[in-house]
């Protein structure tokens, strides 16, 4: 079996799969928007386009005619997915997945309406006079999101009456797209948030990866560990909706389902329907498999009998600090390197801004779940980007 396989989105996560999928002698085209993105240095063609623009989306697609189209990140113009499906191209998991999760209306009445599947409180708004009245509707503490922005873009939290006209403005400017329409939800004090790595599979046999646990600063995350234990009833809650909505959008592949656990229980957020950025937890070897090679192995329809946790691991990212354009230098990796049970991952990006993730400190071992996370983080105090 070898298949031609076009990936649309070239970052890390994207260049962990096609390592997987290399390993498992497949064909791949890399695409992103700029040249020499972490993805493209290990396939064995890439791309440079906008990813929004259909046009050059159809001309990549006509050029290659893939067996496979593996979208990677959200921001590409996955309304041409339908059409793609209808030509008889394959689209992992599937266009309605892919063009579901980009907007966050489509995603979420599906979950709270069509599946009535527990979320926050909701609203949405076109208006800042809408906003006034949703603010109303979820009290404060409330959220306001762009429709359409992923990494916290245009995320802010309204506390009081004052804040609203911020968070309008803030959300508008952080929209991808010309969409000028938010959602307005609930705060929930969650007492933890997790990601349920989900292998849907087309024999039908849905498995999920122990829980991971995260903490989330400026809209990305910083640490991410797994397993992260959780009462058996809460579990079983977020396993039965993680499978409700997957199977709802269809297709096989990884999926990182994200939730809210609070003292009330559980609540559904949101969900990728790719690899997750907290599941690179998973590239400490915590399982039999990674998330890559089990999304790999669900694209190409290679079964997966069960995903056992081998031990236990956490991740913390290394971030740039400036903005350069050059291929960035890294220090201190033999310091690093020194403390035992631990590794790291260097993306290979072409320039630095600030906060770009860069690398991702990993530990394992038998050590707690915490004691885990610090190791991590002082791996990643080490690594230096010069
Ligand atoms: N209603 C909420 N109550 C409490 N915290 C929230 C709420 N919504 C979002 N957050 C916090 O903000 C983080 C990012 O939110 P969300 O996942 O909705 O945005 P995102 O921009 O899609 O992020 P990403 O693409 O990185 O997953 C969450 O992981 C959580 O920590
Ligand atoms: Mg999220």
């Amino acid at each position: 079996m070898r298949k031609k396989i076009l990936l649309l989105g070239s970052g890390e996560l994207g260049k962990e799969l096609v390592i997987a999928l290399q390993r498992l002698g497949q064909y791949v085209i890399a695409v992103d928007s700029y040249e020499n993105a972490p993805a493209m240095q290990v396939s064995h063609e890439f791309e440079v386009i906008n990813m929004l623009d259909g046009d050059a989306l159809d001309r990549v697609i006509n050029k290659h005619n893939p067996d496979i189209i593996v979208p990677e990140v959200e921001s590409i113009r996955t309304e041409h997915f339908y059409k793609y499906e209808k030509q008889g191209y394959k689209v992992i998991p599937s266009a309605k997945a892919a063009n579901f999760t980009m907007n966050r209306k489509a995603i979420r009445d599906l979950a709270s309406i069509d599946l009535s599947i527990r979320t926050a409180k909701y609203k949405y708004a076109d208006s800042l006079e809408q906003l006034k009245k949703g603010v109303g509707y979820c009290g404060f503490p409330c959220v306001v999101k762009p429709l359409m922005s992923s990494s916290g873009k245009g995320q802010s939290v309204i506390k009081s009456i004052d804040d609203i006209e911020k968070a309008w403005d803030y959300a508008l400017q952080g929209s991808r797209g010309d969409l000028m329409e938010v959602i307005v939800e609930e705060f929930i004090s969650f007492e933890y948030e997790i990601t349920l790595l989900t292998l849907t599979q087309n024999n039908d046999v849905t498995l999920f990866c122990p829980s991971i646990g995260h903490r989330q600063e400026r809209g990305d995350y910083q640490e991410s560990w797994q397993p992260i234990h959780m009462k058996d009833t809460f579990l079983k809650e977020a396993q039965d909706m993680a499978h409700k909505v997957t199977h709802s959008l269809g297709g096989s592949g990884i999926w990182g389902v994200e939730f809210f656990i609070a003292k009330d229980g559980v609540y559904f957020s949101e969900l990728s329907p790719r690899p997750h950025d907290t599941g690179m937890v998973t590239l400490a070897n915590t399982q039999n498999f990674n998330q890559f090679e089990l999304h790999a192995r669900a694209i190409l329809g290679i079964p997966v009998e069960q995903i056992i946790l081998l031990k236990n691991g956490a991740s913390a990212v290394v971030l740039a600090k400036d903005e350069k354009n050059d291929f960035p230098i890294f220090t201190g990796l033999e310091k690093a390197a020194s403390i035992e049970n631990s590794d790291f991952k260097i993306f290979g990006k072409p320039s630095t801004r600030p906060y770009r993730r860069m690398a991702v400190a990993l530990a394992y071992g038998d050590d707690s779940v915490k004691k885990l996370v610090e190791k991590a983080k002082d791996v990643a105090s080490h690594i230096n980007i010069v």
